[in-house]
């Protein structure tokens, strides 16, 4: 009997034993206490004639979403990952709920809105089958439709989802930019090149790494300064020794018209001589702890507190330390970068914040992947507010959620100096694109460890072709100016940043529309060719806008590339060589160190400026080539948008230039797309250059005033060519160029 008691009693025992992992957790040396117990979300659904899912960053992964039966699915947790894998579905830095799906027939979107740990799984019925079992399926009548099935689960939260119903990929952006708003309109500059380490060591080393572009001719915009510019990690600080005088350096900069971007990072020194500490502290600003007291965990500069983003309070109070008189030693050519902001906690459970950690009354387990939208809200707002309200900001951010356009730019954290590093760049932005965020970019030549000088070159020829283009790398690689590599290589170098310089005009067209209508910068092909399904699952090319398609060399060794070129009955044109080339072919391009093929599409007339200067703001008011782009119907269309390249003025004064280019019957000409808006250039139309033209007898350009006068012009027969000299008209006025 007495054996049966025990016997019983261990039973009771076992039954009350709750579920390992349902109520408190422990996961290494952590304890989730989970004080509101066990609890999680989730929703099935179905797409029915589905293939192809995208979307969900981020995740170093394909474009298209891979099924994930049978493995890991994507996981949505913004962490600090240590030399992630490529080809992966793990949790990156950033995290946007939004998935994509699309087929010839339409395009959807499904946003589901919540900022706990995520979980998505995806299902296809077609996804483990070759093009050899669908056609058998065909053959034999025994084909079903296909069918993607997505399951959404979140850790905390509600079910609050919003279905976009497109139907084509431009309505789905619209509709996603209703929910949560554009991308932000960057300066122009910020389009320009940024040069970043981790570290430039002092002010003597910024100045000669300054001169070093100058001295070998090539452009650039921004230099940055990583957490060692700092008074011991004490961000809003500088060194006393390595920068005593910032003003001067940055004044030096702006000499050049040239700026500066300093890291802030949101974890903050515990140190009680450390002001934005104290402030911190006293006002109660900090995140706490499950028990109440300020939440601290290590990270750069030791023990530190985080600020609870979360707080209008703490966002307002945050955003008054950018003013200049505040942040000691700023001056208005500097910007922001805000790193480790998932947040990154060194000694945290999977290196961030404890789940039970808590924002007011809400743990961070249910808000946990906001965190960095708001750190970089905060900053944005900030800057926007130290000028009055006059100047738009620039802030770089690793971590993201839904809506995080708003407030500047992300970039794909720590990468590795890899081919594989460098291809997955091109999957990882487009992914970003498709839900909002257009300001993206990977670290030009690979973050840990040293690429060799063939990668380096190749991945400024890519980054130069991407949206945000900075070369950053590891405190401990050796250094990477351009220059270092010998000669030839600086050569390419160059001429790779100078093709960005020269297209800044049509980078800052396409922003523009990213910023008023939600249309992605950098395209997959899809989403100007939906019926086409070669496009659906390319990861080596994309688009810039409708009219450029890139096609960057991305293999070691290469030789060639196979560039699909879209669109039956239309035609391409080599950008370098002018060459045409017809449309739904894939086109095999023979390649050599030099070569960064990009297309420009027949039809289209796209801006440049061909006098690249030192940096893009020196470049404000020189004239503009025209590259006219003729369809095989002898049609073209384009844009030109212009404004102070740094205000908001665009906006609350309409104070812009915005032009359309026609060509059709013979004649381009140059309309104002924006009646009521007033900007003034100096700018003019230097040269106009027509792809796919015949060669007229005389060219005459026509202004409103009734003045007429004829242009000089020259014909390459063997490429068709038509370059009409110096129209020498304004950039911003109504102008003809008619051909006889
Ligand atoms: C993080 C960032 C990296 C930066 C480093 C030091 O690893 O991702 O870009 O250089 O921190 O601040």
């Amino acid at each position: 009997m007495a054996d049966g008691v025990t016997h019983v009693s261990e039973k009771a025992k076992e039954d009350e034993k709750v579920e390992d992992g349902m109520w408190e957790e422990t996961f290494k040396s952590h304890t989730d206490s989970k004080p509101n117990g066990p609890s999680s979300i989730s929703l099935d659904f179905s797409l029915p004639g589905v293939e192809n899912v995208y979307g969900i960053p981020e995740h170093a992964d394909s474009l298209k979403l891979k099924a994930t039966d049978g493995g890991d699915p994507y996981r949505l947790f913004n962490l600090d990952v240590f030399q992630y894998e490529v080809f992966n579905p793990m949790a990156l830095y950033g995290a946007i709920p939004v998935m994509l799906s699309h087929s010839a027939q339409r395009t959807m979107g499904i946003f589901w809105l919540n900022a706990a740990e995520t979980w998505v799984d995806i299902s296809s019925n077609t996804a483990g089958k070759t093009v050899f079992g669908q056609m058998l399926d065909y053959v034999q009548g025994s084909s079903e439709t296909p069918q993607t099935d997505v399951r959404w689960i979140s850790e905390s939260g509600i079910i609050d989802v919003f279905i976009m119903l497109g139907p084509t990929p431009t309505d789905v952006f619209s509709q996603y930019a209703s929910l949560t708003g554009t991308q932000a309109f960057p300066p122009l500059s910020a389009l320009a090149y940024h040069q970043c380490r981790w570290n430039y060591n002092d002010q003597e080393d910024v100045a000669a790494v300054d001169q070093g572009f100058d001295d070998h001719d090539i452009p650039y915009d921004f230099i940055w300064l990583d957490i060692e510019h700092t008074d011991g990690k004490r961000y809003f600080t500088w060194d006393p020794h390595k920068f005593p005088q910032p003003k001067d350096m940055l004044q030096g900069l702006l000499d050049k018209r040239r700026k500066m971007v300093t890291i802030v990072d949101p974890h903050i020194k515990v140190d009680s001589s450390y002001k934005i500490h104290n402030e911190i502290r006293s006002k109660g600003f900090y995140v706490k702890s499950k028990d109440g007291g300020d939440y601290e965990g290590w990270c750069w500069p030791g023990n530190s507190g985080y600020p609870d983003f979360t707080n209008p309070e703490m966002r307002a109070w945050w955003a008054s330390m950018f003013a200049y008189d505040q942040y000691e030693g700023s001056m208005e050519n500097m910007y922001t970068w805000n790193d480790m902001n998932e947040p990154s906690v060194f000694n945290g459970p999977e290196v961030t914040m404890h789940k039970d950690a808590l924002h007011g009354n809400w743990e961070n387990r249910d808000l946990h992947n906001l965190y960095g939208f708001y750190v970089q809200r905060a900053t944005a707002e900030g800057l926007i507010e130290r000028s009055g309200g006059v100047e738009r900001p620039f802030v770089l951010a690793r971590a993201f959620f839904a809506g995080s356009q708003r407030y500047g730019a992300v970039w794909t954290g720590d990468n590795a100096a890899e081919w594989d590093h460098l291809k997955i760049s091109i999957p990882m932005c487009l992914s970003l694109g498709l839900v909002g965020v257009s300001f993206c970019g990977a670290d030009v030549g690979g973050f840990f460890k040293s690429p060799s000088t063939e990668l380096l070159v190749r991945w400024y020829q890519t980054g130069a072709y991407q949206p945000f283009f900075r070369a950053h790398a590891h405190l401990d690689t050796p250094r990477r100016e351009p220059w270092l590599f010998g000669p030839e290589n600086t050569a390419l170098i160059r001429e790779a940043v100078r093709q960005r310089y020269a297209l800044l005009p049509y980078w800052y067209q396409l922003f523009y529309h990213a910023h008023h209508s939600g249309q992605p910068v950098m395209r997959p092909l899809w989403v100007e060719y939906p019926q086409d399904t070669a496009t659906f699952s390319m990861d080596d090319q994309f688009l810039l806008g409708r009219d450029l398609l890139v096609h960057p060399v991305t293999e070691e060794g290469a030789r060639g590339v196979t560039a699909y070129l879209p669109g039956k009955g239309e035609v391409w044109f080599d950008v370098h060589t002018f060459q045409k080339h017809n449309g739904a072919q894939n086109l095999y391009i023979p390649v050599t160190i030099s070569s960064i093929p990009v297309f420009q599409r027949g039809g289209s007339i796209i801006p440049r400026k061909a006098r690249v200067r030192r940096s893009s703001s020196c470049m404000e008011h020189d004239p503009y080539t025209l590259f006219v782009a003729l369809s095989p119907k002898r049609f073209a269309q384009g844009e030109l948008y212009i404004d102070d390249g740094h205000t908001f003025n665009f906006d609350k004064q309409k104070q812009f230039i915005h032009r359309r280019f026609s060509f059709a019957n013979n004649a381009l000409s140059s309309r104002n797309l924006a009646p009521g808006s007033q900007f003034t250039t100096f700018s003019w139309i230097e040269k106009i250059v027509i792809l796919g033209a015949s060669k007229p007898s005389k060219a005459t350009l026509k202004t409103p005033d009734g003045k007429e006068s004829l242009l000089e012009f020259e014909f390459d027969a063997s490429m068709s060519v038509l370059t009409l000299r110096k129209p020498g008209v304004n950039a911003g006025l109504d102008w003809t160029v008619v051909l006889q």
